[in-house]
């Protein structure tokens, strides 16, 4: 099987009820990003930053993986070495339907950040700021959540495995965000050939040589079926 690196968004956990963040009723038309989703936001009021968080984290505990994510397991569990899994996604979704190595470059909603120290540990059910870091009891609990300003987790990483990769594919994401939305760029400069799947076409989709238009759950059992059936 060909080297795969697949770059996943808000629009693959879309149909798990997870919502978006710039559809219509998307969280960034609820929410002011800069009061949830920056450091100087948090600095602000952590509280609120904690409740938003808590809200998200227990909407994804009563959530279920969908066939998109089904879809994404089993392509990997077929060939661990051969598929990169890279998500902006924060949810679990993708390791609940068996995806053995998921690479989360915004952080996880199940985890804890300590800005004190930096220590990462799995987050409690709701988080409050006074909260201790378990390394070095600062009362400087916060989401592990890579926020806007901030540095994206595991870049050497999914930047090597762009280097490698045969196939680029972006699915459920709107192309708005950086580093995400260079990716394919970057996979196309070193040799990858590139395809989207999406509801509608994203801000970048003229960079990729292919796009197929639909819902995450349709189009992605569909394309890991070519690509498990030799197709
Ligand atoms: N199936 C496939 N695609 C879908 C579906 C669906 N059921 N529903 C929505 N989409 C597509 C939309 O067309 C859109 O292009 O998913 C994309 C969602 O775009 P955004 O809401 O911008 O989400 P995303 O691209 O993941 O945002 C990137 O921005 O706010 C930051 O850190 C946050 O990780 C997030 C990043």
């Amino acid at each position: 099987m060909q080297r795969i690196v697949i770059l996943t968004g808000a629009g693959l956990s879309a149909e798990s009820g997870l919502g978006t963040f710039r559809d219509k009723g998307g969280l960034w038309t609820k929410y002011d990003l800069e009061d949830v989703a920056t450091p100087q936001g948090f600095a602000r009021n952590p509280t609120l930053v904690h409740e938003f968080y808590n809200a998200r984290r227990a909407n994804c505990l009563g959530a279920q993986p969908n066939p998109g994510h089904d879809a994404l397991a089993r392509l990997q569990r077929a060939a661990p070495d051969r598929v990169t899994l890279v998500t902006q996604n924060v949810d679990d979704l993708l390791e609940r339907a068996g995806a053995p190595s998921v690479i989360h470059m915004h952080g996880e909603l199940t985890r804890a950040l300590c800005a004190a120290c930096t220590h990462r540990w799995d987050a409690p059910y709701q988080m409050a700021p006074t909260d201790p870091c378990p390394a070095c009891a600062a009362p400087a609990t916060r989401p592990d959540i890579v926020w806007f300003g901030e540095m994206p987790y595991y870049m050497e990483q999914i930047d090597a495995a762009l280097q490698r990769a045969d196939l680029f594919v972006a699915i459920g994401t709107s192309g708005n965000v950086y580093p995400a939305a260079g990716f394919v760029q970057e996979a196309a400069f070193a040799g990858a050939r590139t395809l989207e799947l999406n509801l509608e076409p994203s801000a970048t989709v003229s960079l990729f040589d292919d796009a197929r238009f639909g819902l995450a759950s349709t189009v992605v059992p569909e394309w890991v079926a070519e690509v498990l059936g030799g197709g």
